[in-house]
């Protein structure tokens, strides 16, 4: 069923329905309306135009304020839980784009205090994971002169205010109905909400006035945010905007790249011999043999290897066209495909590897109020 599935913050079960979770959260679709409007500041991104960032809250008074000279910042993170995949990686290219096309100021929150509370990790290890993401983060080429990085443990004493006068507004009831926590929940996980609500706010702190914020991150973190959006107010911050997308497939042909499944994950560190034999497993939903293939063609809506190039390796999308057209005419084998995607994670991976090894002075520079590593 259509409607059989869920999308929380820590976990996502089932076939998601795109559509039907914008109702179900209350978010408005990224139309064309939407999409017209983004074009006046810069080339639409890919990842706009295909409608994997599909759905938004405010973005237009955003907008509207930035065109009145009120600059925004951009404020996203990661969970520092396992080692970077690209799965999350997508989201952050995408916040980079926006970095470049509107010129302004970035935070990035490292959670490692909330894997510790959700995952069996301990604080060591969620603070060494940290570290790595951060590099693999730094390593897409943010402006390091106006980009911080936060990592909940380390700047605790900045975030601990804000996050205390969001605590004092959130009843446990509201955080038992938004997230579904019990009785046995430990009481870490109802109180983090208020620390992923924290940077949303800590622009109007540190230019103190009250300044907009435009979130751009996988829309099962807008529980948090509607959250964070409601406190707001009452607060004398400016609800922040929030642009969402899409969860990165997996290679398995599942809805969510996920490290409970390595075998169908590509991390940022895998090398080409890994990144090939993972590619070659990947469901396609081609036939099974050759001549079938070619009479009967594949299906490009199903296909692992074609939604990587869809969400991430072409970005040309008349080629795209072309790529699902000769796939369903059975121009193309299953084989063919893998073995060009494989080529092209290959490419990105070994720049993208480079970077990394660099970019250990730019996580330095980056770290909010010049935290050690
Ligand atoms: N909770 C997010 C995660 O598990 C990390 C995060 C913190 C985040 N702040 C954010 C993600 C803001 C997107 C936007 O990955």
């Amino acid at each position: 069923m259509a409607e059989d599935f869920k999308v929380t913050p820590w976990e996502v079960t089932g076939d998601i329905d795109y559509g039907v979770l914008m109702k179900r959260f209350g978010t408005s679709p990224v139309d064309k309306t939407v999409l017209d409007r983004i074009a006046r500041y810069g080339d639409i991104h890919f990842m706009l135009r295909r409608g994997i960032f599909y759905s938004h809250r405010d973005l237009i008074p955003l907008l509207d304020s930035y065109d009145k000279g009120d600059r925004f910042w951009l404020y996203t993170g990661r969970g520092p839980s396992g080692n970077t995949h690209l799965g999350h990686i997508m989201p952050w290219i995408f916040n980079k784009w926006v970095q470049d096309t509107f010129h302004v100021r970035m935070l990035f929150q490292m959670t490692d205090d909330e894997k510790f509370l959700f995952k069996d990790l301990t604080l060591h290890d969620t603070r060494s994971m940290a570290y790595e993401n951060a590099l693999d983060f730094a390593a897409l080429g943010f402006d390091p002169d106006s980009t911080k990085i936060l990592v909940d443990t380390e700047n605790i004493g900045t975030l601990y205010p804000l996050a205390l006068q969001v605590a004092k507004k959130v009843t446990f009831s509201t955080a038992k109905d938004v997230f579904g926590f019990e009785g046995s929940s430990n009481i870490g996980k109802i109180f983090f909400t208020a620390l992923e609500s924290a940077p949303a706010f800590l622009p109007s702190v540190i230019e103190g006035r009250p300044t907009p914020v435009l979130i751009p991150a996988g829309i099962d973190q807008d529980p948090h945010f509607r959250v964070t959006r409601d406190v707001a107010p009452g607060l004398g911050f400016p609800k922040p905007s929030l642009l969402y997308c899409k969860m990165c497939p997996s290679l398995s042909g599942g809805d969510k790249m996920s490290s409970s499944d390595p075998m169908a994950t590509i991390y940022t560190t895998d090398t080409p011999k890994q990144v090939k034999k993972k590619v070659g497993r990947a469901f396609t939903g081609g036939c099974v043999s050759v001549d079938e293939q070619r009479e009967k063609g594949g299906n490009p809506d199903v296909c692992a290897v074609f939604k990587y190039n869809f969400y991430l390796f072409e970005h040309d999308d008349a080629k795209l066209e072309e790529m699902a057209r000769r796939c369903r005419n059975g121009e193309v084998l299953c084989g063919e495909c893998k073995v060009a995607l494989t080529q092209k994670i290959n490419v990105f991976l070994e720049a993208h590897q480079a970077k990394r090894e660099e970019a250990k002075e730019i996580v330095a520079k980056m770290a909010y109020g010049g935290f050690k590593w």
